[in-house]
């Protein structure tokens, strides 16, 4: 039986459901229909299912045409599950995020499950893809289907776990050239899975459970958060110093083996760096295990808003001024350069953290034309000369590729760079996250 899910995958007449239609799941439905598979998406948002019906994107690196291309010819759009009953394989992309304990929210994926069981009617092959702690494909999906169900894994149903690698903005690699690990409940699992990705991503890396797959996936972005943090902790130190972390950086990448470049920011965002850590960390205390490491590069990023905002005020006492009442211009409110996710985002906190202290806080992103601040919305301010001239400061947190920094450089009083991205700009009016020099005469606060 289980040689005719994996022939109507091979030949691609399986009909393919994607659960989740955001940064994950919407490019792997556009990939697989245009490698010709029927592919229905399911996403509770009324919202994105009219939009998409509409031919319009809201992914940043999904372009318009990319969806009128498919849509209602092999990528049907819905909020309804009842399609399940007529589906091959599911492909579970939906968000994992921490509770407000910082614990880990696996909510939506059980709710996925409760719908899959609702409608599971023939031999299905069921891949999650979202990142998430290890054990949570045998302990949320298998067990969960196998006990409900009476069913066996590996014999009447399916089930794959396969890590989603995609970086938001990156123009080099997508899901077609992006290598993809998978690990399956059973052998036969792990070979229906590996045909099921063979036919539209290029590279296949199989291993040997679906726990090593969930555990890699954790460890690459521990990786990161760890090195950032490092270089977080080390831009600190400079900026004490009265050292340019930024020049130390480059001088350090020159070493051809051994070092990877990680670079400061205000602190880390997104979906993924500041939470999928905290996804391994609780899993090792049931274990009694406690990940140090992540705790502490978690501790230091998560501190970096504070910190930025700490030397905002002393940037602008240095100038006589005081936070309170302050007018500070914020540039670059996504996550990180060059998309319009909020997610997380450092800048946002920073945000709410310079209101709280009395300042006028203003923002300008040309990605995010405005987000809700409780009751309120708040908009994009126009990068103009009469804007920046009434601001006492300007801090860049996220450094997207289309903002005029001469105009900004030329207009304002006051900048504080936290990307260093005014590096080949000249003017005395600069602070650069660590490069700040801590020293009495103000004039030693820019740099040269
Ligand atoms: N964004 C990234 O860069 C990235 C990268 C790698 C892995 N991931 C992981 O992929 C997963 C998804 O992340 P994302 O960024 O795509 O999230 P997202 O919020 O952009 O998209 C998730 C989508 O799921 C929908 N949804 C929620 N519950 C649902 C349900 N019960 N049924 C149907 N649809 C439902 C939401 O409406 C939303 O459109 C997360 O586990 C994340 O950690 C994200």
């Amino acid at each position: 039986m289980d040689l005719m899910l994996e022939n109507s995958i091979l030949n691609k007449h399986a009909n393919i459901a994607v659960i989740g239609l955001g940064y994950v799941g919407l490019p792997i439905a556009i990939r697989l229909s245009n490698v010709g598979f029927k592919v229905f998406g399911i996403d509770i948002s009324e919202e994105k299912v009219h939009r998409l019906n509409s031919g319009k994107s809201y992914i940043i690196d999904i372009h318009d045409e990319d969806i009128d291309a498919v849509i209602n010819k092999n990528l049907y759009v819905e909020s309804d599950y009842s399609i399940l009953s007529d589906i091959d394989v599911i492909i579970i992309c939906v968000p994992t995020p921490l509770t407000e304990a910082k614990q880990p929210d696996v909510s939506y994926i059980n709710n996925v499950v409760d719908n899959i069981i609702k409608y599971l009617s023939r031999e299905v092959l069921i891949v999650l893809e979202s990142t998430t702690y290890p054990g949570s494909t045998e302990e949320l999906i298998t067990a969960v289907i196998e006990k409900r169900k009476g069913l066996t894994v590996g014999k009447d149903f399916f089930v794959c776990y396969s890590p989603e690698r995609v970086d938001p903005s990156n123009k080099k690699y997508e899901v077609k050239n992006t290598p993809k690990v998978i690990g399956g409940a059973t052998n036969k699992c792990l070979e229906i899975g590996i045909a099921l990705y063979k036919s539209f991503v290029d590279t296949i890396v199989p291993v040997s459970s679906t726990q090593v797959a969930e555990l890699a996936k954790l460890f690459e972005n521990t990786f990161r958060s760890v090195n950032i943090a490092l270089v977080n902790e080390l831009t600190q130190m400079a900026d004490r110093m009265g050292l340019n972390i930024w020049e130390v950086i480059d001088a350090a990448s020159t070493k051809p083996f051994g070092f990877m470049t990680f670079y400061p920011s205000a602190g880390v965002g997104g979906h993924c760096i500041p939470i999928d850590p905290i996804y391994l960390s609780w899993k090792a205390k049931v274990f009694n295990h406690y990940n140090r490491f992540i705790e502490l590069a978690t501790d230091i990023n998560m501190n970096m808003p504070r910190y930025v905002v700490n030397q905002i005020a002393e940037i602008l006492s240095s100038e006589n001024k005081c936070l309170n009442k302050s007018n500070i211009l914020i540039v670059g409110i996504a996550y990180k350069k060059d998309v319009d996710d909020l997610r997380e985002s450092a800048a946002l906190e920073i945000f709410h953290l310079l209101q709280e202290k009395g300042a006028e806080v203003t923002y300008h992103d040309p990605y995010v034309s405005n987000f809700k601040s409780g009751e309120n919305t708040i908009f994009s301010q126009e990068l103009t000369k009469a804007n920046l001239v009434q601001v006492d400061l300007v801090v860049i947190i996220a450094d997207h590729s289309n903002i005029d920094y001469q105009l900004i450089i030329d207009n304002s009083g006051l900048i504080y760079d936290t990307r260093n991205i005014t590096k080949n700009y000249r003017g005395n009016n600069i602070v650069l996250l660590g490069g700040y020099r801590k020293d009495n005469n103000k004039k030693a606060f820019f740099k040269e």
